[in-house]
């Protein structure tokens, strides 16, 4: 559908590149940050292709947060390799990875409140019309085309003149989703999308996470939540302390197995030995011992 090579440079089009995978866009070889002498992320890997969701894991402090800095040129990486379209990257602010098609939906949004909807929409992008001097907003046709752009990804407002403020935090995101697609992203990365949010706001937003993949987007998704990754993931990464722990295909790994590797082998067996002493919890609704190996690198023994 989107033909995204067509805007980038010879080199992958002709699928010549040693170790150049046909329609990556984003990849990472054994990367990684220190902040001073913090190493916060290292030796990750991972690749991102259009019209696929590639889900990052972990708990809080696990990197997700600088590898996706890294990614979208707030931060640049200390250690490994950044390629962009095959060829190696080193951004110095987020707009060269937007004037490369790496757009980030954060989770604060960047939206000002009190301004209506399709104001936000086009917020430091506004359409004009007129000669310089009388240069003014077009706002009718930015109105159009808000309601149109968020149509297409099947987002319905009632009123785009309401405040960005009163929607919910769910809808907030979808409009932050269908903006990127409007201006020209290919890859779309999610910092955290649902984790504010309850359980329906949550599949309303995942449920836009998939439209961006059918529109042949490649999403980065950033989440602690595996039955969320799961439900629209193509590839999982989970990392720990920095580290990548876990790179699996969708084929490769159940939510089961998802699920108890996110919780930590080792460590969720000690807890439940815990509270299988105190009275209350049933813990034979906890996953067993040996549900808890993973299909890469089993966690650490005995870690307090
Ligand atoms: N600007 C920074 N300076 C120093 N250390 C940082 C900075 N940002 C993150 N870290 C450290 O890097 C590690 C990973 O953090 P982060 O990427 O924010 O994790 P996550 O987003 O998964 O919670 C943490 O130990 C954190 O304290
Ligand atoms: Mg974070």
């Amino acid at each position: 559908m989107t033909d995204n090579t067509s805007k980038t440079h010879g080199a992958i089009l002709q699928d010549a590149a040693p170790g150049t995978d046909d329609g990556v866009i984003v990849e990472l070889r054994n990367a990684g940050k220190a902040y001073g002498n913090i190493r916060a992320l290292h030796g990750v890997s991972l690749k991102v292709r259009p019209g696929q969701v590639t889900c990052v894991l972990g708990d809080n402090g696990a990197g997700k947060s600088t590898l996706i800095k890294i990614i979208s040129g707030l931060h640049q990486h200390t250690e490994g390799e950044f390629l962009v379209d095959g060829a190696p990257v080193r951004f110095t602010t987020p707009r060269d990875a937007l004037d490369r098609g790496i757009a980030t939906v954060y989770q604060d949004l960047a939206t000002v409140p009190l301004m209506p909807v399709w104001r936000n929409f086009f917020l430091g992008s506004e359409m004009t019309k007129g000669p310089w001097p009388v240069r003014r907003l077009d706002i009718e046709k930015m109105k159009q085309t808000a309601d149109h752009e968020l149509r297409e990804m099947g987002i319905v407002l009632d009123n785009l003149e309401q405040p960005i403020g009163t929607l919910s935090g769910g809808q907030r995101q979808c409009v932050a989703i269908a903006r990127a697609v409007y201006f020209g992203a290919r890859v779309l990365i999610l910092d955290e999308p649902t984790a504010a949010l309850g359980v329906k706001q949550s599949g309303v937003v995942l449920k836009y996470i998939a439209a961006a993949r059918e529109r042949g987007l490649g999403v980065i998704f950033i989440t602690h939540n595996p039955h969320h990754a799961y439900m629209v993931g193509d590839h999982f990464s989970v990392l720990r302390l920095g580290t990548m722990e876990l790179s699996a295909e969708r084929s490769q790994i159940t939510l089961e197995e998802l699920t108890n590797h996110m919780a930590g082998g080792a460590e969720l067996a000690a807890l439940k030995h815990e509270l299988s002493q105190v009275s209350g919890v049933d813990v034979e609704e906890l996953p067993e011992k040996e549900d808890l190996t993973a299909p890469v690198a089993a966690s650490p023994e005995g870690t307090s």
